[in-house]
């Protein structure tokens, strides 16, 4: 029988909500990339077809995470299995893969980019939310869903208050949010 697990999202943002720009990340924060290796270990992830391509190819698959990554396209679709991912058509579907291949793991993962949370928030399949809030200003033209206080709880922040200062200078906050 299929285990089912609670499905988070997890993501960093500039201010204004910036993820991404040209299709990549404007910043190199090492500390957030230490909590989504952290976070992420062992478990399903499921991602957008362009958040895969940013990904640099000697780091895809992502090591020791089943790599779930939705496109609309077929022929992509052999391409992303002959390059070790799991193609799914659908949101829907690819959570329902990552269900599938949970193993011991707590949380199936969903990682971005813009359009993939955005349904994950708008169909309310994602009930978790973990936010790494940079103290940076950036150019950009993808951006993070916006989590409604009516809908969205948050449960912890790490720091309290203010920001931990990365070795790149930036000011990072790691939040978690619940929906309510
Ligand atoms: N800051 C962060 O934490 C973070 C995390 C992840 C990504 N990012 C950034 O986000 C940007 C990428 O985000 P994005 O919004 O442009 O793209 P995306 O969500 O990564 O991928 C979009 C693609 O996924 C497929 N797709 C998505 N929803 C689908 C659906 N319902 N049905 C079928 N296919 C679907 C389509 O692929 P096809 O075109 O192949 O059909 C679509 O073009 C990059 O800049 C990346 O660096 C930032």
């Amino acid at each position: 029988m299929t285990r089912s697990v609670e499905v988070g999202m997890i993501w960093a943002e500039a201010r204004g909500g910036v993820i991404g720009s040209g299709g990549t990340m404007p910043w190199h924060v090492p500390e957030d990339m230490a909590h989504f290796r952290s976070r992420t270990r062992n478990c399903p992830v499921v991602m957008g077809r362009k958040t895969w391509d940013s990904l640099p190819q000697r780091f895809r698959p992502l090591p020791g995470r089943t790599n779930i990554v939705i496109t609309s396209d077929a022929a992509t679709s052999r391409e992303l299995e002959d390059a070790g991912a799991v193609p799914a058509s659908s949101l829907p579907e690819a959570v329902e893969m990552a269900q599938s291949r949970v193993g011991s793991a707590e949380k199936v993962w969903i990682m971005g980019g813009g359009a993939v949370y955005a349904e994950a928030v708008n169909s309310e399949i994602a009930t978790i939310a973990s936010v790494t809030r940079l103290d940076f200003e950036s150019e950009g033209d993808t951006f993070a869903p916006v989590l409604d206080s009516e809908r969205w709880k948050l449960v912890h922040a790490e720091p309290d208050q203010g920001w931990s200062t990365s070795t790149s200078g930036i000011g990072y906050r790691i939040e978690t949010y619940r929906r309510r």
